[in-house]
């Protein structure tokens, strides 16, 4: 029996209408546009709103994408849901959207890398639709950062959007699909980026609420620097993985916490900027969701061509890395 290659049927993505501008926040805490511009490239991030939690978000970006993929919810066999801002600990986000799209016959879980989540889940998921265990599945990469940050910090506050992208798997008919796919972590470093309250360490109490310790806390220049030594790397051996040389790579689809962290990634793998999704100025850090946004984007507005060789590359708390290489087409 020959094994399929999963490929990717369909594409969501939501965005919430709410945006705060860099001059919003420069307004809320001491910090101007052009610090936010020049630091992170960053202009605009959508904020959910009041009533809207993840699932919410993760659910538009769900249902498009299956529309997108022309498939039924209930021909699903699994819901990943990646984030790190669930609406509850648990039931998990993936069964709250798992029972509104009506997905029945489906597994439902949650997987946490932080920003690599999507990435992370969707390696998983394709390789058990690689290895014949399941058919069809939804992945989402969804989260409301803006409910975790500290929102008079302005060393995190300004860099977080609310956002969700989800992608529909299944066996590929030809040679599309995922060539290449890795995941690492660096747990050594998971005090770089965390939030310390809230979990059976620190249970949320007064004091704690009081000392901000619910509230995410990241060492951006660690973060930083880990993502510049790590993620080259990263790429080079997925892209070797696949078979395929870097200039074979038609688009590059990072995670988009800081246009500074890209340029940096460009510059050393020597691939000009413009094979780089970039759209960090609309959408700012939205952690899980930042590729499968990115993705959407490129896609919609023709960048992607069937046959092309895309790489998504991913980093985030943990520390935890991820990138996986695609053939795009069904
Ligand atoms: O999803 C993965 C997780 N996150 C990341 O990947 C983030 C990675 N790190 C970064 O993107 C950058 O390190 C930041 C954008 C977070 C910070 O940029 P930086 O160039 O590393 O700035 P810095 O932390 O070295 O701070 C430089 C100065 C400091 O002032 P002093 O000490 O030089 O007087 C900060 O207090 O900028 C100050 N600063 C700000 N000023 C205006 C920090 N945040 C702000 C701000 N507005 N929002």
């Amino acid at each position: 029996m020959t094994l399929p290659r999963a490929t990717i049927l369909g594409l969501g993505a939501y965005a919430p209408p709410q945006v705060l501008t860099n001059e919003d926040l420069a307004r809320m805490v001491d910090t101007s546009d052009e610090w936010i511009t020049k630091r992170t490239g960053i202009k605009r991030r959508h904020i959910a709103g009041p009533d809207q939690t993840t699932s919410d978000l993760a659910l538009i970006a769900a249902q498009q994408a299956l529309e997108a993929a022309r498939v039924r919810a209930q021909d699903l066999d699994l819901v990943v849901v990646g984030t790190a801002t669930p609406d509850m600990f648990f039931p998990a986000t993936a069964c709250l959207i798992q029972d509104r799209l009506g997905a029945s016959r489906a597994g439902a879980f949650d997987l946490l890398a932080a920003c690599s989540s999507f990435v992370y889940a969707l390696i998983c998921t394709s390789q058990l639709i690689a290895a014949g265990a399941i058919r069809t599945a939804l992945v989402v990469g969804a989260e409301t950062l803006s409910r975790l940050i500290d929102w008079d910090d302005r060393r995190t506050c300004v860099l977080i959007g609310d956002g969700a992208g989800a992608a529909v798997l299944g066996p590929s008919t030809g040679a599309f699909g995922m060539y290449g796919g890795l995941v690492g972590a660096d747990g050594s470093a998971g005090d770089v980026l965390k939030v310390p309250a809230g979990g059976s360490r620190m249970p949320i109490t007064v004091d704690a609420i009081e000392r901000k310790l619910h509230r995410a806390y990241m060492d951006g220049q660690a973060v930083f620097k880990l993502a510049v030594r790590t993620i080259p790397g990263l790429i080079h051996k997925t892209v070797a993985q696949a078979g395929w040389t870097m200039d074979q790579v038609n688009l590059i689809v990072p995670h988009q916490a800081n246009l500074r962290i890209i340029e940096a990634l460009a510059s050393q793998l020597d691939v000009p900027l413009e094979r780089f999704v970039v759209n960090i100025q609309e959408y700012g850090n939205t952690s899980a969701a930042s590729i499968p946004l990115a993705l959407y984007e490129a896609v919609q507005s023709g960048r992607v061509h069937e046959g092309d060789r895309i790489v998504l590359a991913a980093f985030g708390g943990g520390f935890t890395y991820a990138a996986c290489a695609w053939v795009w087409g069904s």
